[in-house]
């Protein structure tokens, strides 16, 4: 069979199982009053197993696979259900007994529209969640997840693709930007408060892509190789703070393999650590094309998403027949069905069902200016040339296509706001096929020149050096912009901002002595001109009001409050791997035959030393660490009070001792471990100060934070012993320190 052929059975074979499911659909229609489960006051538990009992073989199957409800070129659209709406994946519901079809959409930072296909839908673009994780603020990342859940409730979805929690291990992965950052505690918390936000609209969310997919480079053929201690204290540790706090309906598993095992057949992830030591309760749907043989149903996949993706459609034909035989006994599709079952109840798509209705623009735009403004970062400001004086008569702005808007990342993720600038992209892989750099119309200049009505603003786009130049020689002040476009399916092969905009950023900064760089990147950039630059400020793809939210960051109408989520390395060779593994061989992304010959192992040595804690360990002077940035005001620390116990438990006093209202987030570092040097943030706070304000602090840290995983014990083993913690403005920059004791402990997995 050749590759078409083989895609054309697949897409028959679920052709004939949603024909299945449909006919089922038209079965005798039960009256509400003999449908027990829809009694809201019961336990999801309770609920899930009442309705399972009332569902054939056929149609509990018919919830453990689904489509690609795009696929109108490879599927006759009678083939595709009329039901569904078109987005990432759609899996049929049993009609009859009341359980709805589930509907799901990409991702993270808003509803996307996959291939244009709800044609010109409205949707907010959130900003990467990297600028929310910049935020240090659960609460920034519950409302984006609130928007957004919100949104897709209102367009007919119930499934959100959004929740990605992979640690950011190389600055280079293009999906770093869709991601939270590099410490396992931000990311869990910022991670749960989102998924939060989205499942109290009543849509399920789905933390992805489990586990340890952390990078794009081959990701079909990667195989993450890492200790077990390693990935239960990093990328496992931030899996399961999120699982714990958001409660997600579904988790996805990941395209790579680790330690040998693809992700979503990896028995061990799945089976024993998720739904074993976690409990977990609900569905693992895999990624699309990710599954590659049908004992991943044993293995602990629940779902096949999009099959059409897959080389088989596993969970349909190929799944009735292994259960027909007894080599997937009936118990096991109960439980994968019980599971997808379970979270419907549990997140509501049952009893609250989405509305179609036109969705809040307004409100999704204040909240994506929102999170920008408490994700900029201000990384220099020297000479204090910002805020812009209002004193300045001439500015000039410089590149990053300001005139038209700001940059977002591309991939699944992707949002495309009306009136956005799509800027063909072309080459290979996945990034080709969908890649258009899109600019989100919300154009920095004219935010610019609203906020500065009685300056003459000139702009270059920067396509020429001297222009530009000569520009900034003629301005009071310069705002240039440094854009750097990732997506997913690839990772970059350095950290410089591409298209000669560093050199740009040296000429122009050259010129003027008041030159502010404005980056909009999905990671860390390297600034070989930063000494020349008065001030720097991180905007990362600041999303639908990205541009206004950095003028009122430029003319401090915001008090910046952003700290890095992630470390600026001072140049690559400082990474673990100076390399990206299989950078230059090119494997199949999507659709292929997964020959296990091909993998290529990365190999994690730095374990879970990740990004600030590699730094520490390695003695390594980052450019920027982690935890790092700059306000408008300043801020003291006074009366640290540390007691030990089973934890530790910090208490301190924050005070705004400048003259202007700004947030800060104090940190706290466990830099001694019973007799062991460490670093390891245990504990954030933001602080929201009028000047001279004091606020009282208190945090406790989670044990696993002050454990090291031990195998043999299968557990967090908390030596006994004295604890240092350091009171600090970033991973770099300690304030005070001081110990309590601490009692020794196993805490379960
Ligand atoms: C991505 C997922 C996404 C899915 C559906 C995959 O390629 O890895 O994050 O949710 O596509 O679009």
């Amino acid at each position: 069979m050749t590759r078409s052929e083989k895609f054309a059975s697949s897409c028959l074979a679920i052709a004939l199982a949603l024909g299945a499911s449909a006919g089922a659909a038209l079965a005798a229609d039960s009256k509400p009053a003999a449908r027990p489960w829809m009694n809201a006051a019961l336990s999801p538990d309770a609920r899930a197993e009442l309705v399972l009992k009332q569902m054939s073989a056929a149609e509990k199957q018919s919830l453990v696979h689904g489509i690609y409800p795009i696929a109108v070129s490879f599927l006759p659209p009678k083939q595709i259900p009329a039901d569904a709406v078109g987005s990432a994946g759609y899996v049929p519901g049993v009609p009859h007994l009341g359980i709805p079809a589930l509907q799901e959409t990409d991702a993270s930072l808003g509803i996307a529209d996959p291939a244009n296909i709800r044609s010109n839908d409205v949707a907010t673009a959130l900003p990467s969640s990297l600028a929310t994780a910049a935020s240090f603020d659960a609460d920034i990342a519950y409302a984006g997840g609130a928007t957004i859940g919100k949104e897709a409730h209102s367009k007919g979805f119930n499934v959100l693709l959004a929740g990605g929690v992979n640690l950011a291990r190389d600055p280079r992965n293009g999906r770093n930007f869709e991601y939270l950052g590099e410490d396992p505690l931000l990311a869990g918390v910022l991670d749960g408060a989102h998924v939060r936000g989205i499942q109290d609209q009543h849509v399920i969310s789905t933390v992805k892509h489990y586990a340890v997919n952390d990078q794009e480079t081959n990701r079909n053929f990667i195989d993450s190789v890492i200790d077990e201690k390693s990935m239960r204290e990093s990328d496992l540790l931030a899996f399961q703070i999120a699982i714990e706090q958001g409660k997600p309906g579904s988790v996805m598993c990941s395209y790579n393999l680790i330690n040998g095992v693809w992700g979503c057949g990896n028995e061990f992830l799945l089976n024993k650590v998720l739904k074993g030591d976690w409990q977990y309760p609900g569905w693992v749907m895999s990624d699309w094309g990710a599954v590659h043989a049908l004992d991943y149903a044993t293995k602990g996949l629940d779902q096949q998403s999009a099959a059409e993706f897959d080389t088989k459609p596993f969970f349909a034909e190929p799944l009735t027949l292994a259960l027909k035989n007894g080599s997937v006994p009936a118990s096991r599709l109960d439980d994968m069905a019980r599971r997808v079952l379970r979270s419907m109840f549990a997140v509501g798509i049952v009893d609250h069902p989405p509305v179609k209705q036109p969705v809040d623009a307004a409100a999704g735009a204040a909240a994506a200016k929102k999170t920008a403004e408490a994700g900029i970062v201000l990384l220099k400001n020297s000479v204090d040339v910002l805020p812009i004086a209002k004193t300045a008569t001439k500015i000039a702005v410089i590149g990053g296509n300001a005139n038209v808007g700001v940059i977002s990342g591309g991939g699944s993720s992707q949002v495309i706001p009306a009136g956005s600038m799509e800027l063909p992209f072309g080459g290979g892989g996945i990034a080709g096929l969908l890649g258009k750099v899109v600019y989100h119309p919300s154009s920095p200049l004219e935010a610019i020149k609203k906020l500065a009505p009685n300056a003459a603003v000139k702009f270059s786009d920067g396509r020429y050096v001297s222009d530009a130049v000569r520009l900034a020689k003629w301005a009071d002040v310069v705002v240039v912009f440094g854009t750097k476009w990732q997506a997913e399916g690839g990772d970059v092969p350095d950290l410089t901002l591409p298209d000669g905009q560093d050199a740009l950023i040296d000429a122009v900064s050259s010129a003027n002595a008041k030159t502010v760089v404005v980056l909009e990147t999905g990671n860390p950039v390297a600034m070989p001109w930063i000494s020349k630059a008065a001030a720097v400020m991180e905007a990362w793809y600041p999303g639908a009001r990205g541009g206004e939210a950095i003028a009122d960051v430029l003319f401090g109408v915001v008090n910046p409050s952003g700290r890095l989520p992630i470390s600026f390395p001072a140049d690559i060779a400082q990474n673990p791997r100076p390399q990206i593994a299989g950078y230059d061989v090119e494997l199949p992304q999507m659709g292929g035959d997964f020959d296990k010959a091909k993998t290529i192992p990365v190999r994690y040595t730095e374990g879970a030393d990740i990004g600030y804690r590699w730094m520490a360990k390695k003695d390594l002077k980052p450019l920027f660490s982690f935890g790092y940035g700059l306000s408008y005001t300043m801020f003291a620390y006074s009366n640290l009070a540390v007691t030990g116990g089973d934890t530790v438990t910090v208490a301190f006093d924050v005070t705004n001792t400048g003259s202007q209202a700004g947030k800060d987030t104090p940190q706290v570092y466990l830099t001694n471990a019973a007799g062991e040097k460490t670093a390891r943030l245990i504990g954030f706070s933001k602080v929201d100060l009028k000047p001279g304000e004091t606020k009282h602090v208190a945090l406790t840290a989670d044990r696993r934070l002050l454990a090291d995983f031990d195998t043999a014990a299968h557990g967090w083993k908390v030596k006994g012993g004295t604890y240092t913690v350091t009171l600090a403005k970033s991973a770099t920059d300690p304030v005070v320190s001081s110990s309590a004791q601490v009692s020794a402990a196993v805490v379960k997995p």
